[in-house]
């Protein structure tokens, strides 16, 4: 292990420090050498690519094989992150134990720091567990993806004291439950701000605004490769589609004309 790898505590640290904390997910092999080389402070390896990577309408269809095969692929990349596994749609809420083993396999398959578990208060016992045996979780309340057949495609939750209250119990809970951060997902900013004085333990923001710990984004909307929708809290750094796009067209094209491959690219006979 690196000596400075980052640590749960690392994150904590860094919160009483007043040091923001950078996360962002990853997928592949590839994007996390990106990451790693960049300096990110955590990946997560997110239930998000059902949409941005496998193309589905939802999170729904990630399954524990597809999240552990994908986390074992990131965790070849070299680096100091934290890397979070992302438990998927029914991993934690059949049973307790069920919770617990499959937390266990994100860290002996998938070489995994730490897992995420989507939910609040009710997910506190299966959280106590996981930490019991001895997996970090980072929490995640907020708008929570796997819950929307239940609650409808609309994101922003805690907006009214009542649903505001809820949200700082939910975190409260998690907290309380040993998870070492808190994803709050769309969230009103000054909701954001209470729960992130609240608690000890850091809040990444994915949009709530710029009062949390610590920001997380998917990084195919933050590179312009996914376009399907554009969510108002997403800032485009590339436009990575775009310039796929072109080059294979260019190749195409130059395929089509003979221009690639020309003598250069081919292997000759020894003289
Ligand atoms: O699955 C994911 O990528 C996430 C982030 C949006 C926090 O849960």
């Amino acid at each position: 292990m690196p000596v400075d790898r980052v640590t749960p505590g690392t994150l904590i640290a860094m919160k009483k420090a007043g040091e923001t904390i950078v996360a962002l997910t990853a997928y592949d092999w590839p994007t996390a050498e990106v990451e790693q080389a960049a300096g990110v402070d955590m990946i997560l390896v997110g239930d998000s690519m059902g949409t941005v990577l496998f193309g589905h309408e939802t999170t729904l269809k990630m399954t524990m094989d597809l999240m552990v095969a994908h986390c074992a692929a990131v965790a070849q990349a070299a680096g100091r992150a934290l890397l979070v596994g992302d438990m998927p749609f029914l991993s934690t809420t059949v049973s307790v134990e069920e919770a617990v083993r499959n937390a266990g396999r994100f860290v002996a398959e998938g070489d995994m720091h730490a897992v995420k578990v989507e939910g609040g208060e009710a997910m506190a016992p299966a959280i106590e567990a996981i930490v019991r045996a001895g997996v970090p979780v980072l929490g995640h309340v907020g708008y929570t993806p796997q819950q929307t057949l239940k609650f409808g495609r609309s994101v922003v939750r805690g907006r009214g004291e009542e649903a505001a209250g809820a949200i700082l119990r939910d975190a409260e809970a998690v907290e309380r439950a040993g998870a070492f951060g808190i994803v709050l997902e769309c969230i009103p900013l000054g909701l954001a701000k209470r729960v992130t004085d609240r608690v000890a333990v850091p809040t990444i923001g994915i949009g709530s605004g710029p009062h949390c710990d610590g920001q997380i984004l998917v990084v195919h909307d933050m590179l312009g490769l996914f376009d399907k929708k554009q969510m108002k809290f997403v800032k485009r750094y590339a436009d990575l589609k775009a310039q796929m796009r072109a080059a294979v067209e260019q190749y195409a094209a130059e395929v089509r004309s003979g221009a690639y491959p020309d003598e250069t690219h081919a292997f000759h006979d020894k003289t």
